[in-house]
Protein backbone atom coordinates (compact mmCIF):
# COMPACT_ATOMS: atom_id res chain seq x y z
CA UNK A 1 0.00 0.00 0.00
CA UNK A 2 1.01 3.31 0.07
CA UNK A 3 0.47 6.54 2.30
CA UNK A 4 -3.71 8.18 1.27
CA UNK A 5 -3.84 10.69 -1.82
CA UNK A 6 -3.08 14.25 -0.97
CA UNK A 7 -5.89 16.30 -0.39
CA UNK A 8 -7.46 15.05 3.06
CA UNK A 9 -6.23 15.58 6.65
CA UNK A 10 -5.29 12.37 7.90
CA UNK A 11 -4.10 11.66 11.69
CA UNK A 12 -1.17 9.50 12.63
CA UNK A 13 -1.28 8.24 16.12
CA UNK A 14 2.25 7.39 17.35
CA UNK A 15 3.09 4.55 19.20
CA UNK A 16 5.81 5.99 20.73
CA UNK A 17 3.61 6.84 23.58
CA UNK A 18 1.85 3.39 23.49
CA UNK A 19 2.13 0.38 25.61
CA UNK A 20 4.31 -1.89 23.76
CA UNK A 21 3.89 -4.15 25.81
CA UNK A 22 0.71 -4.72 24.15
CA UNK A 23 1.43 -3.11 20.66
CA UNK A 24 -1.28 -5.21 18.94
CA UNK A 25 -4.10 -4.07 21.01
CA UNK A 26 -3.14 -0.25 21.45
CA UNK A 27 -2.99 -0.08 17.41
CA UNK A 28 -6.34 -2.09 17.29
CA UNK A 29 -7.57 0.69 19.35
CA UNK A 30 -6.92 3.63 17.14
CA UNK A 31 -7.99 1.45 14.40
CA UNK A 32 -11.25 1.44 15.88
CA UNK A 33 -11.61 5.31 16.54
CA UNK A 34 -11.64 5.46 12.58
CA UNK A 35 -7.78 6.89 11.70
CA UNK A 36 -6.19 5.40 8.10
CA UNK A 37 -2.78 5.20 9.36
CA UNK A 38 -0.71 4.88 12.79
CA UNK A 39 2.79 6.53 12.63
CA UNK A 40 5.66 4.05 13.57
CA UNK A 41 8.96 5.64 15.05
CA UNK A 42 12.45 4.07 14.43
CA UNK A 43 15.29 4.91 16.44
CA UNK A 44 18.64 3.56 16.17
CA UNK A 45 20.03 5.69 19.46
CA UNK A 46 22.83 6.99 17.06
CA UNK A 47 21.04 9.40 14.79
CA UNK A 48 18.86 10.73 18.14
CA UNK A 49 19.64 9.70 21.64
CA UNK A 50 16.93 6.82 22.00
CA UNK A 51 16.29 3.25 20.59
CA UNK A 52 13.19 1.78 19.84
CA UNK A 53 11.32 -0.75 17.72
CA UNK A 54 13.11 -2.28 14.31
CA UNK A 55 12.10 -4.35 11.35
CA UNK A 56 10.82 -7.55 13.79
CA UNK A 57 8.54 -5.39 15.88
CA UNK A 58 6.61 -3.92 12.62
CA UNK A 59 6.65 -7.53 10.40
CA UNK A 60 4.57 -9.25 13.56
CA UNK A 61 2.88 -5.67 14.16
CA UNK A 62 1.88 -5.66 10.16
CA UNK A 63 -0.32 -9.17 10.90
CA UNK A 64 -2.85 -7.44 13.10
CA UNK A 65 -3.48 -4.36 11.25
CA UNK A 66 -4.54 -3.06 8.13
CA UNK A 67 -3.48 0.78 8.99
CA UNK A 68 -1.26 2.21 6.46
CA UNK A 69 1.90 2.03 8.23
CA UNK A 70 4.15 5.54 8.07
CA UNK A 71 7.39 4.79 9.08
CA UNK A 72 9.51 7.32 10.19
CA UNK A 73 13.32 6.16 10.28
CA UNK A 74 15.68 8.37 12.98
CA UNK A 75 18.75 6.27 12.01
CA UNK A 76 22.25 7.84 10.25
CA UNK A 77 21.90 4.87 7.63
CA UNK A 78 18.34 5.01 6.02
CA UNK A 79 19.79 3.01 2.57
CA UNK A 80 21.36 0.34 4.56
CA UNK A 81 17.90 -0.73 6.50
CA UNK A 82 15.34 0.26 3.95
CA UNK A 83 14.76 -3.34 2.27
CA UNK A 84 14.17 -4.65 6.03
CA UNK A 85 11.06 -2.20 6.87
CA UNK A 86 9.79 -2.60 3.21
CA UNK A 87 10.27 -6.87 3.61
CA UNK A 88 8.35 -5.59 7.70
CA UNK A 89 5.54 -4.40 5.54
CA UNK A 90 5.42 -1.03 5.90
CA UNK A 91 3.50 1.30 3.48
CA UNK A 92 5.29 4.76 3.34
CA UNK A 93 9.40 5.41 4.56
CA UNK A 94 10.13 8.57 6.20
CA UNK A 95 13.68 9.04 6.30
CA UNK A 96 16.10 12.60 7.29
CA UNK A 97 17.94 14.80 4.61
CA UNK A 98 20.31 15.25 7.10
CA UNK A 99 21.48 11.74 6.89
CA UNK A 100 21.13 10.53 3.37
CA UNK A 101 23.58 9.83 1.05
CA UNK A 102 21.58 9.87 -2.06
CA UNK A 103 17.80 10.97 -1.44
CA UNK A 104 16.66 10.70 -5.22
CA UNK A 105 17.86 7.17 -5.46
CA UNK A 106 16.35 5.89 -2.56
CA UNK A 107 13.43 7.85 -3.34
CA UNK A 108 13.29 5.67 -6.54
CA UNK A 109 14.34 2.34 -4.79
CA UNK A 110 11.23 2.73 -2.40
CA UNK A 111 8.73 3.72 -5.48
CA UNK A 112 9.68 0.63 -7.42
CA UNK A 113 9.11 -1.48 -3.93
CA UNK A 114 5.61 0.05 -4.21
CA UNK A 115 5.52 1.90 -1.32
CA UNK A 116 5.51 6.04 -0.67
CA UNK A 117 8.60 7.67 -0.22
CA UNK A 118 8.71 10.93 2.08
CA UNK A 119 11.45 13.12 3.17
CA UNK A 120 11.95 14.76 6.93
CA UNK A 121 13.89 17.84 8.03
CA UNK A 122 15.01 18.53 11.72
CA UNK A 123 13.82 21.98 13.44
CA UNK A 124 17.32 23.39 12.29
CA UNK A 125 17.53 22.48 9.17
CA UNK A 126 16.36 24.82 6.41
CA UNK A 127 13.91 24.08 4.34
CA UNK A 128 16.19 25.14 1.09
CA UNK A 129 17.65 21.71 1.68
CA UNK A 130 14.99 19.68 0.85
CA UNK A 131 13.80 22.06 -2.26
CA UNK A 132 15.22 20.14 -4.98
CA UNK A 133 14.26 16.82 -3.43
CA UNK A 134 10.59 17.50 -2.29
CA UNK A 135 8.92 17.32 -5.60
CA UNK A 136 9.78 13.79 -5.88
CA UNK A 137 8.70 12.34 -2.59
CA UNK A 138 4.98 11.81 -1.51
CA UNK A 139 5.53 13.81 1.66
CA UNK A 140 7.34 15.96 3.66
CA UNK A 141 7.73 15.73 7.41
CA UNK A 142 8.45 18.69 9.18
CA UNK A 143 9.57 18.01 12.98
CA UNK A 144 7.90 20.26 15.53
CA UNK A 145 10.40 19.53 17.71
CA UNK A 146 13.94 17.72 18.07
CA UNK A 147 13.29 14.25 17.34
CA UNK A 148 14.16 11.60 19.65
CA UNK A 149 11.32 11.36 22.32
CA UNK A 150 7.65 11.86 22.97
CA UNK A 151 6.07 14.56 24.83
CA UNK A 152 7.82 17.05 24.14
CA UNK A 153 6.67 20.88 23.79
CA UNK A 154 5.93 22.58 20.32
CA UNK A 155 8.59 24.09 18.20
CA UNK A 156 6.74 27.66 17.04
CA UNK A 157 9.04 28.49 14.86
CA UNK A 158 9.71 25.00 13.61
CA UNK A 159 6.22 25.05 12.41
CA UNK A 160 6.42 28.47 10.27
CA UNK A 161 8.48 26.06 7.63
CA UNK A 162 5.48 24.30 6.87
CA UNK A 163 3.83 27.29 4.95
CA UNK A 164 7.78 27.67 2.80
CA UNK A 165 7.22 23.68 2.08
CA UNK A 166 3.57 23.85 1.04
CA UNK A 167 4.61 26.86 -1.14
CA UNK A 168 7.30 24.33 -2.62
CA UNK A 169 4.94 21.24 -2.90
CA UNK A 170 2.18 22.52 -4.01
CA UNK A 171 -1.11 20.36 -3.60
CA UNK A 172 -0.24 17.36 -4.56
CA UNK A 173 2.55 16.34 -1.85
CA UNK A 174 1.13 15.53 1.56
CA UNK A 175 3.36 17.94 4.37
CA UNK A 176 3.31 16.43 7.96
CA UNK A 177 4.41 17.64 11.11
CA UNK A 178 5.50 15.52 14.30
CA UNK A 179 6.26 16.96 17.60
CA UNK A 180 3.66 18.53 20.26
CA UNK A 181 0.70 18.02 17.73
CA UNK A 182 -2.74 17.89 19.56
CA UNK A 183 -6.24 19.75 19.83
CA UNK A 184 -4.24 23.37 20.42
CA UNK A 185 -1.52 23.05 18.05
CA UNK A 186 -3.38 21.35 15.11
CA UNK A 187 -5.37 24.49 14.15
CA UNK A 188 -1.89 26.23 13.62
CA UNK A 189 0.08 23.84 11.50
CA UNK A 190 -3.35 23.05 9.38
CA UNK A 191 -3.38 26.75 8.86
CA UNK A 192 0.08 26.94 7.60
CA UNK A 193 -0.75 23.81 5.16
CA UNK A 194 -0.11 20.50 6.72
CA UNK A 195 -2.26 17.68 6.00
CA UNK A 196 -0.93 14.31 8.12
CA UNK A 197 -0.60 15.38 11.99
CA UNK A 198 1.69 12.55 13.70
CA UNK A 199 0.28 12.78 17.92
CA UNK A 200 1.82 10.74 20.38
CA UNK A 201 0.97 11.90 23.63
CA UNK A 202 -1.96 13.44 22.68
CA UNK A 203 -3.76 9.97 22.01
CA UNK A 204 -1.59 7.52 23.86
CA UNK A 205 -0.89 9.03 26.77
CA UNK A 206 -4.70 9.61 26.96
CA UNK A 207 -7.07 6.86 28.56
CA UNK A 208 -9.80 7.23 25.62
CA UNK A 209 -8.03 7.01 22.66
CA UNK A 210 -11.85 7.14 20.42
CA UNK A 211 -12.26 10.80 22.47
CA UNK A 212 -8.61 11.96 22.03
CA UNK A 213 -8.72 11.83 18.40
CA UNK A 214 -11.66 13.51 18.13
CA UNK A 215 -10.76 16.25 20.31
CA UNK A 216 -8.20 16.55 17.64
CA UNK A 217 -10.68 16.19 14.86
CA UNK A 218 -12.68 19.01 15.97
CA UNK A 219 -10.14 21.80 16.39
CA UNK A 220 -9.62 22.03 12.65
CA UNK A 221 -12.30 24.47 11.45
C1 LIG B 1 9.63 12.27 18.08
C2 LIG B 1 8.84 11.35 17.21
C3 LIG B 1 7.40 11.62 17.26
C4 LIG B 1 6.76 11.49 18.61
C5 LIG B 1 5.79 12.61 18.73
O1 LIG B 1 10.97 12.05 17.91
O2 LIG B 1 9.26 11.43 15.87
O3 LIG B 1 6.67 10.88 16.29
O4 LIG B 1 6.11 10.29 18.84
O5 LIG B 1 5.31 12.59 20.01
P1 LIG B 1 4.34 13.68 20.61
O6 LIG B 1 3.11 13.72 19.76
O7 LIG B 1 4.10 13.12 21.96
O8 LIG B 1 5.08 14.99 20.64
ZN1 LIG C 1 7.90 10.55 14.30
Amino acid sequence: MRLPKAGTIEIAPSILSADFGKLADEVAQVEAAGVKMVHLDVMDGHFVPNITIGPPVIAKLRKHSKLIFDSHLMISEPEKYATAFVDAGVDNITFHIEVAKNPPHLIDKLHKHGISASICLNPETPVESIKDVAPLCDMVLVMTVRPGFGAQKFMPDAAKKVIEVRKIVGPHIRVEVDGGIDAATTPIVVGYGADTLVAGNAIFGKKDRTAAINEIRNSIK
